[in-house]
């Protein structure tokens, strides 16, 4: 049997994500037919009043028009059936006491039960959180298991520090740090590309690869988070994690195995060559407003929770290097900004020049360039590369042509599964490939911490860019440095 507690459960990421999760989960027949889903916050609120909250949030990816009304109506009433709401205080033993009580009372009947619990709660309480669930909730007859999510700390220190507290009462075995992007369908197969594919293995090294960049920009601001943003910043929000993460995927050695051990083992690895990041090769922004056909789009500081002049940086790009064999002087230009002109997240793959001339300068044709592989994470996910190609017809003009994998054509019109719900999945199996390991994360803080060090001691200005616009010109500068173009 499976007992899963959502602490915060009146808060946004559980109304948000792990709800439409675990309902997902469920209408797939993916969770234990014997399970029991608990909510706990203080907000006072009746087991009716968490079901209708549950029944809100419900907009995941079932396609209701196929999956048919009477289907829908009955699995979602199955579902709140299973679903209890627990009030209680987060620093009270006899409330956590209370929880364990219900929970052994609905488990009665069953000889061996896994727990999981989900820290779906603001940082600043993990540590009571997880030692009283630890030391009141932990199953008597199975697994217990905790989910917890970032920040992890907000540099070195902060982070062992609860690294530390959480050691405590939970083993490393039993935690799972989450990072949302290793649920991403284009990030599980990024391994399966590179290392069931043979044309990819032999060109994945300096010799073939001139540059890669890792973007991500989102099309619209803090809105709303800016209390919480102002604390971190981009580079902690999006880059020591999500975007570290995939650049650890796409440049580790192969793994021995596909165990998790293995995967983090050569994670942690390539992290640790990396290169300490220098100031010179960063370019920090902030967005200001915007006004445009009588639309008003805000400035980052016109947020009432950001304090006042503020130079915390919604934009960052930078280049880093990965001091090893394998990478030897290739830059990764990594990219991450809010309200910018789109939202997408891609990995781009610069290759070399084609050795010779054939079809090159010598020849007075210079019409073809250097082959781009694209990952697309999200939207429209697809894997595209540029070739160059010669134009049909007499003649022997060349011109840049796509081998192109949308998914949406190649998989059908059905929707992936949300990250939320392969990484749910994951921690209920035990299976904890895609979950951050205590050195991993040590070794991006050690990565990062420096560079956030300085930027905050000198008091670095943010360049100011337009809401909706591209990024400040800096990065443009930064890039063109590497000889780069951001894609
Ligand atoms: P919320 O701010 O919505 O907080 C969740 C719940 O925690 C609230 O409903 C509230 O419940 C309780 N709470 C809030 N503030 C406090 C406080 N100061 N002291 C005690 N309890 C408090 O957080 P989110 O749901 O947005 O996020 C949860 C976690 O997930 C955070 O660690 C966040 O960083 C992380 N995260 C969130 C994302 C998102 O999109 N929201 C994305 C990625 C990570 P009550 O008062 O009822 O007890
Ligand atoms: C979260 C960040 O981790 O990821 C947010 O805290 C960001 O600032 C979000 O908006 C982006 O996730 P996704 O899956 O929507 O790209």
């Amino acid at each position: 049997m499976l007992s899963f507690v959502v602490f915060g459960a009146s808060g946004d990421l559980a109304k948000k994500k792990i709800y439409p999760a675990l309902f997902a989960l469920y209408y797939e027949g993916r969770l234990p037919k014997n399970f029991m889903i608990y909510g706990y916050a203080r907000s006072s609120m009746t087991t009716e009043e968490f079901r209708n909250k549950i029944a809100e949030s419900l907009t995941c990816r079932i396609d209701w028009s196929k999956a048919g009304e009477s289907d829908c109506a009955a699995k979602s009433e199955e579902f709140f059936a299973r679903c209890v709401y627990v009030p209680g205080q987060y620093d009270q033993a006899k409330d956590f006491k209370a929880l364990d009580a219900l929970m052994c009372e609905n488990e009665r009947a069953v000889s061996s039960v896994k727990r999981v619990f989900y820290l779906s709660i603001p940082p600043s309480i993990f540590v009571p959180v997880a030692q009283n669930a630890a030391r009141e909730c932990q199953s008597k007859t199975g697994d217990t298991r905790v989910i917890v999510e970032k920040p992890f700390g907000r540099d070195l220190t902060s982070s062992r520090e609860l690294t530390a507290a959480l050691a405590q009462d939970l083993s490393e075995e039993q935690t799972y740090r989450i990072d949302h992007y290793l649920g991403k369908e284009l990030i599980e197969n990024l391994t399966v590309m590179r290392f069931s594919n043979i044309m990819f293995q032999p060109l994945w090294n300096r010799n073939y690869i001139r540059n890669v960049q890792i973007n991500f920009s989102e099309n619209f601001g803090t809105e709303g988070r800016g209390g919480y943003f102002d604390n971190y910043g981009i580079i902690r929000d999006i880059m020591q994690n999500h975007l570290l993460q995939i650049l650890a995927l796409f440049a580790m050695e192969e793994p021995a195995s596909l165990d998790a051990e293995d995967i983090r083992n050569e994670k942690v690895k390539v992290i640790r060559c990396m290169r300490p990041i220098e100031m010179d090769n960063v370019a920090l922004g902030q967005y200001k407003g915007r006004e445009t056909d009588g639309k008003k789009y805000p400035a980052y500081l016109d947020d009432e929770t950001v304090p006042k002049g503020s130079l915390c940086p919604t934009f960052a790009a930078m280049a880093l290097f990965i001091d090893n064999a394998r990478w030897d002087g290739v830059p990764f230009l990594l990219k991450a900004g809010k309200a910018l002109h789109k939202r997408q997240a891609e990995i781009r793959v610069q290759f070399r020049h084609a050795p010779g001339n054939l079809y090159g300068e010598r020849q007075g044709r210079v019409e073809h360039v250097t082959n781009e592989l694209v990952i697309r994470i999200q939207p429209d996910e697809a894997i595209y590369l540029r070739i160059n190609n010669k134009v049909p017809g007499l003649g022997q003009r060349l011109d840049q042509t796509i081998l192109d994998l949308q998914y949406k054509n190649a998989y059908g019109q059905v929707e992936l599964p949300d990250a939320y719900e392969r990484l749910i999945l994951d921690v209920i199996n035990g299976d904890k490939r895609l979950f951050i390991r205590n050195d991993e994360l040590e070794a991006a803080w050690k990565l990062f911490t420096p560079l956030l060090d300085k930027i905050e001691e000198q008091k670095i200005a943010p360049e100011l860019y337009p809401y909706g616009s591209r990024g400040p010109i800096g990065a443009h500068y930064l890039a063109s440095r590497f000889n780069v173009r951001w894609g």
